[in-house]
């Protein structure tokens, strides 16, 4: 199927046609800033500009959000605005755009892509998605099937949120050297492998490309397999999309 991917982004929105059979797009991405402030109104407008630059492709929408999706409903945003949290957001944006849209939390619906056409798939037991990003979310796998809305980026760690010490954003903000921050991060999977003993780690977010700057620091300090997403930043919205087609993949 053909059908419309949106990933919401703490500072990017980004869509694009997504071919739920490939993994693929059908067109390449594009992607607006995230509005500021991010209010629904704000943000479905940028929605709707992104719909409109694929006027071939018609029907449901797949979004993901930066924060914990219950049936179409916000439960938490931590890194966009705080209006959302309580905010019935599938209705609303299926209101607003005229379109059948199914929202659900960013790091679950990468974990889906990677599962079905990445780093995951065919891989039994216990994987769990980490994106590196404005935040740092996950996605849980057991044989392939999604425990939904993890947030083992706000696991605590010296005193501080997971994500407050390893993203991408404070790898950025505090500029901090390579290796300086794989410790970070490695130090953050240590302890999820630790409490969780997964057999796979697969790591994404748009920092996933640079993977050859960190990883090797990061699978020193951390026992089980750490590998790169495979679809890089374009999993969010190829998960998205999938959702949006008829449920989750099969494991
Ligand atoms: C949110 C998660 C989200 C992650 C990545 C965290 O701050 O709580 O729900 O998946 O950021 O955007």
């Amino acid at each position: 199927m053909n059908i419309i991917g949106i990933d919401i982004g703490g500072s990017g929105i980004k869509g694009a046609p997504v071919d739920t059979g490939a993994g693929t797009l059908f067109a390449e991405r594009l992607r607006l800033p995230t509005p500021a402030p991010s209010t629904p109104d704000a943000v479905a407008g940028a929605i709707r500009q992104i719909l409109e630059n694929f006027p071939a492709t018609p029907g449901p929408v797949g979004i993901t959000f930066p924060g914990v999706v219950k049936s179409g409903r916000v439960l938490t945003a931590a890194n966009i605005d705080p209006v959302w949290a309580g905010f019935e957001a599938a209705t609303f944006f299926s209101a607003k755009l005229g379109r059948v849209c199914t929202v659900l939390n960013d790091a679950d619906a990468a974990g889906m892509a990677e599962m079905r056409f990445g780093a995951g798939r065919g891989i039994k037991g216990v994987v769990i998605l980490i994106t590196l990003g404005t935040g740092i979310g996950s996605a849980v796998f057991l044989d392939g099937k999604l425990l939904p809305n993890t947030e083992l980026g706000h696991m605590e760690i010296r005193g501080k949120d997971a994500e407050a010490r390893a993203s991408e954003r404070v790898r950025e903000e505090k500029d901090l050297g390579w290796p300086e921050w794989a410790e970070r991060v490695g130090e953050v999977l240590a302890r999820y492998a630790f409490l969780f003993n997964p057999d796979l780690f697969i790591i994404g977010g748009g920092v996933s490309r640079k993977a050859d700057k960190f990883l090797p620091v990061v699978q020193g300090m951390v026992k089980v397999p750490v590998v790169p997403a495979q679809l890089q930043n374009q999993a969010g919205l190829v998960g998205a999309a999938l959702v949006a087609a008829g449920g989750p993949p099969a494991a």
